[in-house]
């Protein structure tokens, strides 16, 4: 049987850190897909579950598994949160947006005690930056103001487009993707973009993910 990679990794993560009466924070994205899935076995199987969604779709998806959807605001803690990333480090921070979610999905992170990282190797980085831009979150007020200062940390900033629009994420925003040569230190540059008038957040989540749980074409699975 031909093994999926993104499956392989959200099963493994779901089997290992979800456990019966666990509030559980649900990730965005094609690897996560995976996990709501089988989230949705369990509670098939009988597991007692809540579970916060990172976007829209996520919600979408986890209510036609018969999940068991909570506000956020309604929730005291996060047991742990499954979700994917778009690059990820040997100090396990990530770049997270591609698929244009960061925002509630690190507010989700922050309020977890347990951020579970769910990739394939693909994804793994020596050095932040090098495949994929840092996508940042702005209001659609003064937008081109902001792209403007974004571009001064030294990236090219493209707003970013769906359908021939500007795509408008959960909340509203609009994103940019932010292209650098290299990020010699992310946590300088988060602060340096935090402060720009008009962000809302950015998708460098750093000392965020508690484990990764790493898979790769032949099938193996590893954890990081
Ligand atoms: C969603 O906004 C992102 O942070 C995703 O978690 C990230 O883009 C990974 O998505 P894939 O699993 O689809 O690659």
């Amino acid at each position: 049987m031909t093994v999926n990679p993104k499956q392989a990794a959200a099963e493994k993560a779901v089997d290992d850190f979800i456990a019966d009466g666990m509030t559980v924070g649900l990730g965005t994205g094609s690897t996560a897909y995976y996990a709501i899935k089988r989230v949705g076995e369990l509670v098939k199987k009988g597991f007692r579950l809540k579970c916060v969604a990172t976007s829209a779709e996520t919600e979408r998806i986890a209510r036609e598994c018969g999940i068991f959807i909570v506000s956020i605001d309604d929730v005291d803690r996060i047991d742990v949160t499954i979700d994917g990333a778009d690059e990820v480090d040997p100090e396990m921070n990530l770049i997270k947006g591609l698929g244009g979610a960061l925002l509630r999905e690190k507010i989700v992170a922050s309020a977890s005690a347990s951020e579970v990282i769910i990739i394939d190797d693909s994804k793994l980085v020596e050095k932040l930056g090098t495949k994929c831009p840092v996508p940042v979150e702005v209001l659609v007020f003064g937008h081109s103001k902001t792209k403007k200062a974004l571009e001064r940390q030294g990236c090219d900033a493209a707003l970013r487009v769906k359908d021939g629009k500007p795509f408008i994420t959960d909340s509203g925003n609009y994103i940019y993707d932010c292209k650098f040569d290299s990020i010699d230190n992310p946590f300088f540059l988060e602060s340096r973009i935090n402060v720009i008038p008009g962000v809302v957040d950015n998708g460098l989540f750093l000392n965020t993910a508690t484990a990764v749980v790493i898979s790769s074409a032949d099938g193996n699975v590893r954890m990081m």
